[in-house]
């Protein structure tokens, strides 16, 4: 029985900056932000978005009836969730009126949950094929203004439903993974912005991709020939590629330039929205699937998870028949065309906004923000959420 994507969605706050206005207000060549980290824009969160809006909204846009009946598991990645105790994945599954005869639950390593999470869901759906699980990945990367990861921030969300004879791409059950207790990015539970050693996480997540695709290559005899393209997570757009040159001398010029060129392909929507943490993979898997050209069924494209910590893994999708019917190309390039620009100093305004942590009531005004499902405010420690359409 097949098992894979069967719908996917994105969402990302309406609001973003330039990072070459960014770069100049930090007395930084713009050409390091745009080349040397690979990014052009990046996503800003007003105070009405959290994940759990974030999620709501990537997965609203792909829900109908008859996915709300038959979800029966709801997992949600993040690694900025927003209580220790409640997960956001609850939250969600009200806001979009599934079912509640279905599981909820967050899942938490780094960047990394939202893999796991799709793997515990195809394993969800070999003993319940009837049913379908939906897959929350939503974060805001927040480093700090002045930081030395400040360019690689950002905030949205990916949501994919999981099911049995998926109409995208069905995930093959081969894959290699690893872990290694390591110190390279951090959050510890008091602090609202990452810990993280900049260098370290780097050759970190470089170690890992050497260490699982090394490792998927004995277990199923693949080579770089096999995959039309390889999509990374992308903390920034200039990170999977310092990976994808580590191993392309393994193969042919004409399969080298294909991986490369499809590289460049695989992070457009990435180099718009910044870091999203959980969902940098999928989102661009996501920039590939709707912004290649000529994809035929049968393709095979090769993913690379990393969560910091660390947890890597390599695995496989081979794209479904009529597979471009099922995503939204239109939809998610007008998402992005509409947003609006802030300056830096509205940026770092809308930055150092904060909920009230003393039981405070604050009410918001979501009327600023277009998205559908909002952050109304919060009352007695309890946030209120929106979805202007019920
Ligand atoms: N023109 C073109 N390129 C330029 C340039 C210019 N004028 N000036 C500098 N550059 C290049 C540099 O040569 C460098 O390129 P290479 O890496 O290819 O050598 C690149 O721009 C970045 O320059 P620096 O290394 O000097 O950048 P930095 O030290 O200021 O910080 C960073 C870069 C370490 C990524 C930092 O932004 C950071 O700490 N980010 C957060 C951590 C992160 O994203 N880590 C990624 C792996 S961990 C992970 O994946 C999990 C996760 O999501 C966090």
């Amino acid at each position: 029985m097949k098992i894979g994507i069967d719908k996917i969605g994105f969402y990302t706050p309406h609001l973003y900056v330039d990072m070459n206005k960014l770069a100049v207000a930090r007395h930084v060549e713009p050409e390091k932000f745009t080349i040397g980290i690979g990014q052009s824009q990046m996503a800003v969160p007003p105070l009405t978005q959290d994940s759990v809006t974030l999620a709501a909204n990537a997965a609203l846009e792909i829900l109908d009836e008859e996915d709300r009946n038959q979800i029966d598991l709801v997992i949600f990645g993040t690694e900025s969730g927003i209580d220790h105790s409640k997960s956001a994945a609850v939250y969600v599954h009200h806001l979009l009126g599934i079912n509640p005869h279905a599981r909820s639950i967050e899942m938490k390593q780094a960047c990394y949950s939202t893999t796991a999470a799709m793997q515990l869901a195809k394993g969800h759906i070999a003993l319940h094929p009837e049913k379908k699980a939906l897959v929350l990945a939503s974060d805001i990367a927040r480093y700090g203004l002045n930081t030395g990861g400040e360019a690689t921030q950002g905030a949205g969300a990916v949501a994919i439903v999981i099911s049995a004879n998926p109409s995208i791409m069905e995930l093959e059950s081969e894959s290699a993974y690893f872990t290694n207790d390591i110190m390279d990015f951090w959050r510890p539970v008091y602090s609202d912005t990452a810990f993280v050693d900049g260098k370290f996480s780097n050759e970190q997540y470089i170690a890992f991709f050497n260490q699982v695709w090394g490792q998927y290559k004995e277990q199923t005899g693949a080579t770089l020939e096999d995959f039309e393209a390889i999509c990374f997570h992308l903390p920034y757009t200039k990170m999977g590629l310092k990976a994808l040159r580590t191993v392309l001398d393994e193969t042919s010029e004409a399969v080298q330039e294909r991986l490369l060129n499809h590289y460049q392909i695989s992070t457009t929507y990435n180099r718009n929205v910044g870091n999203i943490y959980t969902g940098s993979l999928y989102l661009s898997l996501l920039s590939f699937l709707e912004q290649a050209q000529n994809l035929q069924a049968g393709t095979k494209i090769g993913l690379y998870s990393y969560g910091s910590g660390a947890v890597g893994e390599f695995f496989a999708g081979v794209l479904q028949p009529n597979f471009e019917q099922h995503v939204q190309r239109d939809k998610h390039e007008k998402l992005l065309a509409n947003r609006k620009e802030l300056s830096i100093a509205e940026y770092e305004e809308v930055f150092q906004q904060t909920l009230p942590t003393d039981g405070s009531t604050v009410e918001l005004d979501i009327n600023q923000d277009p998205a559908i499902i909002c952050l109304a405010g919060v009352t007695e420690n309890k946030r209120q959420y929106v979805n202007k359409n019920n």
